[in-house]
């Protein structure tokens, strides 16, 4: 890494440049009010949710929940790296980026490892790649040849050999002036630690590069010829690589088709290359590890769809039940995730070279949807003519439900739950309410109404416009929207209630506050960038802050009164009226709300 880039230059770079004008160049935008608005290009849609404020130098995405700045939106819109884009940022306005400590020798040595870093992977590649055309590659040409794979598909996946014995590459790198600690760095060279000798991690193995979004390679996988083990070795954790995060093939798959719709998800190397040799091009394997979220939320931000194929025994539908958990929090309104299961024995490579490619497009149209797969596996091994057993289904399923963020998918599974266990809906939506964030009644009014206890509204998830803000919520962003408010704080922090999710954020950004180093809502965020917290309050400071100007000072005044005195939740009543008024006032209730609405008339008539 070179040195690092100095904050006030990034304040400065995003104080220049505009969002809109950024976003405007890569997304089709129109002009809607006080904002623009357009096609989200982080996930499929036919009608415009992702919108762009000039005013807040923000874009968002309604529909799944994308948001950022100028540097964020190029981030995950180019797929570069946070120095990256702040380097393409800085190159539109003729500005150069500068380094702290850049003249400073070790940032120096930094630096050049980092470019050696990056060109000794693809040195290596090319290295392997030339090597399988030798004559001391004919083994391993024979064994591609006999797992049936083609000259092309070999060149496509840029598939190579790593020779036996101890030192080729190492020889071959060091030649080239790169020095054997970045070898080690980026885990090609393996060094031991008793004898102090290194030697080549890949040894007469067939080599699979793994490559970034954009192509360059990051890591390796290697296969052994024959049986020995292991059978495959991957490159270690690196400062590129990180397993958890990478997909084989997904370069492939989008060099073949940009505008890819869904993906597949299979185990292994050998699936992705044997499925793209037969034109399924479109899948990709996680690195010996189960599907993560970081996965799966790239896999969505390019496709709408997303298979999970599983092998048919134990361990397959172990893994896709522990798929279905990981996914059930991505499942935004407009995504599909759908489960798949081979015959026992069979893997994609097995198969697609048995059956051929139209019968395995044909088993992935019809992969069960995730609904399907959620009745089936809670229903697994229990006789649901027992009260007992539809109990502990109910729960199971439930327990999936409340995982679900709020929308469609969610509505129509507690349908089919009631229809399946013959249990009113509405007993149902009671139980997988989420329990933060109680909707708050406004600070200053909360303690005329009754206060019995009340079952808090459903927060919109990523919504800015609606969703329950919490009190401690409402606080924070205050303090985004108008840092100079910290003033009004008390002195003493006493008054933070312990429970409440934001009130450690707060605390935080009352101290950075106070500390004086702040004085921007964007520099605060900045500060955050990247972190949970960060998320968070990028969130408030997109929302719509309703209070006008002159009001905030009392308004904040006023919440931290009540949570001095203590914590009141609304009355049933005020929350029906809310409800009412905002229906009167024309505003369309959502589905939840009118749900909601109805459930509590008939409450309070009983
Ligand atoms: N894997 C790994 N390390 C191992 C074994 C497996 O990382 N020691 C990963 C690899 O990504 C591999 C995948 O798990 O591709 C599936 O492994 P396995 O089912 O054992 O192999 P296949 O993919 O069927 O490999 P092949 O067809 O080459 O035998
Ligand atoms: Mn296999």
């Amino acid at each position: 890494m070179s040195g690092q880039i100095p904050q006030r230059f990034i304040d400065d770079l995003l104080a220049r440049v505009d969002v809109v004008e950024v976003v405007g160049e890569r997304v089709k935008l129109k002009k809607a009010g006080r904002n623009h608005a357009g096609l989200c290009p982080f996930h499929q849609e036919k009608s415009p949710s992702f919108t762009v404020s000039a005013d807040k130098q923000f874009y968002h995405c309604f529909g799944c929940g994308a948001h950022g700045n100028a540097l964020r939106f190029l981030m995950e819109y180019e797929n570069l790296r946070f120095p990256e884009a702040v380097e393409q940022l800085a190159a539109r306005l003729g500005m150069e980026v500068p380094r702290e400590g850049a003249d400073d020798p070790r940032a120096q040595a930094r630096e050049r490892k980092h470019k050696e870093g990056v060109n000794l992977l693809e040195l290596s590649a090319s290295y392997y790649r030339e090597r399988l055309k030798m004559p001391e590659a004919e083994a391993a040409r024979q064994y591609l040849a006999e797992r049936g794979l083609s000259p092309e598909v070999q060149q496509a996946f840029a598939i190579g050999y790593a020779p036996a014995g101890w030192e080729a590459l190492k020889r071959h790198l060091s030649e080239r002036g790169i020095t054997e600690a970045v070898q080690i760095e980026y885990g090609l060279l393996v060094h031991r630690e008793d004898s102090g000798r290194t030697y080549d991690r890949f040894r007469d193995r067939v080599m699979f590069p793994i490559r970034d979004i954009r192509g360059r390679t990051i890591a390796f996988g290697g296969r052994v010829l024959g049986d020995a083990k292991p059978k495959y070795l991957n490159s270690p954790e690196t400062p590129v690589f990180h397993k958890g995060r990478e997909l084989y093939g997904l370069f492939e798959a989008r060099q073949a088709n940009p505008r890819l719709e869904r993906l597949v998800i299979v185990e292994g190397y050998m699936d992705v290359v044997a499925l793209a040799q037969f034109g399924i091009r479109n899948a990709v394997a996680t690195l010996g590890t189960s599907t993560s979220e970081e996965h799966l939320g790239r896999l969505f931000r390019m496709v709408g769809e997303v298979v999970f194929c599983f092998d048919g025994d134990r361990a397959g539908r172990q893994a896709a039940a522990r798929a279905l958990q990981t996914v059930l929090p991505q499942m935004i309104d407009g995504r599909q995730a759908r489960f798949m299961f081979l015959p026992e024995g069979e893997d994609p490579d097995t198969l697609v070279r048995r059956e051929g490619p139209e019968a395995f497009e044909d088993r992935i149209t019809c992969a069960s949807p995730l609904s399907e797969f959620l009745f089936d596996h809670a229903a697994e091994g229990r006789d649901l003519a027992a009260i007992e057993a539809r109990e502990r289904f109910a729960s199971q399923v439930l327990s999936a439900i409340g995982k679900l963020p709020e929308g469609v998918l969610k509505s129509l599974l507690l349908t089919e739950l009631s229809r399946r266990t013959g249990v009113d809906q509405s007993r149902f939506e009671a139980l997988v309410t989420p329990r933060e964030e109680p909707q708050a009644s406004p600070p200053l009014a909360a303690d005329s109404g009754g206060d019995e206890a009340s079952r808090p509204l459903p927060e919109r998830r990523g919504g800015t416009t609606g969703g329950a803000l919490s009190l401690m919520g409402r606080v924070l962003q205050l303090l985004v929207h108008e840092p100079r408010l910290v003033e009004r704080l008390p002195e003493e922090s006493d008054w933070y209630p312990g429970e409440e999710p934001d009130a450690w954020l707060c605390h935080e950004v009352e101290r950075l506050l106070r500390a004086g180093r702040y004085r921007s809502a964007q520099v605060l965020l900045a500060h955050f960038h990247g972190t949970a917290e960060g998320e968070r309050l990028a969130e408030l400071a997109r929302r719509e802050l309703l209070i006008p100007p002159r009001a905030r000072a009392a308004e904040l005044d006023g919440l931290i009164e009540h949570f001095r005195r203590h914590l009141l939740r609304p009355s049933h009543q005020e929350e029906v009226d809310a409800l009412l008024s905002k229906q009167q006032r024309g505003e369309r209730l959502s589905q939840e709300e009118r749900q909601r609405l109805m459930g509590l008339l008939t409450e309070l008539k009983g």
